[in-house]
């Protein structure tokens, strides 16, 4: 093999890893991290996709994983076992609150949903048996803005663990291990890795027993990620910085334009002096509030496809956080398990549109809107 030197870490496309002799074999369990036997238990391309996660988020180590939803999966069983109960905020992603209310349960972990304004008081809802407590940074899709030093005071005095979901906000807006929460997840598919091309997830955790437990799950689970998509995600997570700015400054733009538009009954952007928590999330986010945005036009599913159908070039994907703008719809997709009273309860109505804002220039973006808006 010629000297080489690649300036990129080259996609290592392998179930397995050779040894030369019993000894590399006996220094592997020796000298953990050294070496490689099992892409299941390690690769150099997923490795390099936690480590450069875990320097974002500051932890004690990340474990990467095949999706959000597994993250979310490594990360609760890592705490708890059957006979146990879990917090989940009522406004959260509905696979998450899918995943603990109807499979969780059925392996004996049991999970009750704590309100927005009950989220700092938690007294009602921790039972002895309780262990940890997941929320996200900003709601999916209605974009709360959770106040993560508030809450991990809280979680402290209870004795239980604080799992934050930072997906939306990403490590560029926020930290949420420096402002008290224990494990960090990620759905890497969205913002940290970019560019729509990949299905991953981490689990960034602050204490070393917390990490050695995730990494146990991930890999006695099976929940690893494939060598290519982690290349993928590390090469995308480069220009996070750069995106998360460039993303902000455009939703700034599309909700102000949004909420002086007579067809738009509302808009949800923490970006905005209106919204409810806008000065937590100026300060939570170092000036920067993300690209997601929502907003409620007529609450009539026609309208929307109207709306949609008009769209000239943003696609009705739904998924978020690419570098190009996208549309979704909650009520068919991410939020369609749920009841329609939770629905109801929730504010996804008919109308609400979620607009996960690209890195376009903002007035080709507005222009678009503008025509699909005018077909309202
Ligand atoms: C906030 C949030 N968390 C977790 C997930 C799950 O991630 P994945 O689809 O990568 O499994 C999603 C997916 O949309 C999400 O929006």
């Amino acid at each position: 093999m010629p000297n080489i030197h690649p300036k990129t870490t080259p996609i290592y496309q392998t179930s397995v890893f050779a040894f030369e002799d019993l000894n590399a074999l006996e220094l592997y369990f020796e000298q953990p991290g050294q070496s490689y036997m099992y892409t299941r238990y390690g690769n150099p391309n997923t490795d390099e996709l936690a480590q450069e996660v875990n320097k974002l988020e500051q932890g004690a180590g990340a474990v990467v994983t095949s999706s959000g939803m597994s993250a979310i999966l490594a990360a609760v069983l890592a705490v708890c076992k059957a006979g146990d109960h879990v917090l989940c905020a009522e406004e959260i992603y509905g696979g998450s609150s899918t995943l603990l209310s109807q499979e969780l349960t059925r392996i004996g972990i049991d999970v009750s949903f704590v309100p927005p304004a009950d989220m700092y008081t938690l007294s009602a809802y921790v039972q002895p048996t309780t262990r940890l407590l997941l929320a996200e940074t900003m709601s999916n899709p209605l974009l709360q803005v959770l106040d993560i030093a508030k809450v991990a005071q809280e979680t402290q005095r209870q004795g239980i663990k604080l799992v934050i979901d930072n997906t939306f906000a990403t490590p560029i807006l926020t930290k949420p291990l420096h402002l008290g929460a224990d494990l960090v997840i990620h759905s890497v598919t969205k913002y940290l890795s970019g560019h729509s091309d990949v299905t991953a997830g981490v689990v960034v955790c602050k204490a070393a027993e917390d990490l050695q437990r995730v990494q146990r799950v991930m890999m006695v689970y099976g929940l690893n990620l494939s060598p290519f998509e982690g290349w993928l995600a590390a090469r995308g997570l480069k220009t996070l910085r750069l995106r998360m700015k460039q993303h902000s400054n455009n939703a700034l733009a599309v909700a102000r334009f949004l909420q002086q538009h007579p067809a738009v009954e509302q808009v949800w952007y923490p970006g905005l002096e209106e919204h409810p928590q806008h000065m937590l999330a100026k300060a939570q986010g170092q000036g920067l509030f993300g690209g997601m945005l929502s907003f409620r036009i007529k609450d009539n599913a026609e309208a929307v496809n109207r709306f949609m159908q008009a769209l000239p070039s943003i696609p009705f994907a739904p998924s978020l956080a690419g570098v190009n703008t996208s549309i979704s719809y909650p009520l068919g997709t991410s939020h369609r398990a749920l009841t329609p009273e939770q629905q109801q309860k929730m504010g996804i109505t008919a109308g609400v549109i979620r607009f996960s804002t690209g890195i376009e220039e903002p007035e080709e973006i507005i222009a678009e809107l503008e025509t699909a808006l005018a077909a309202v």
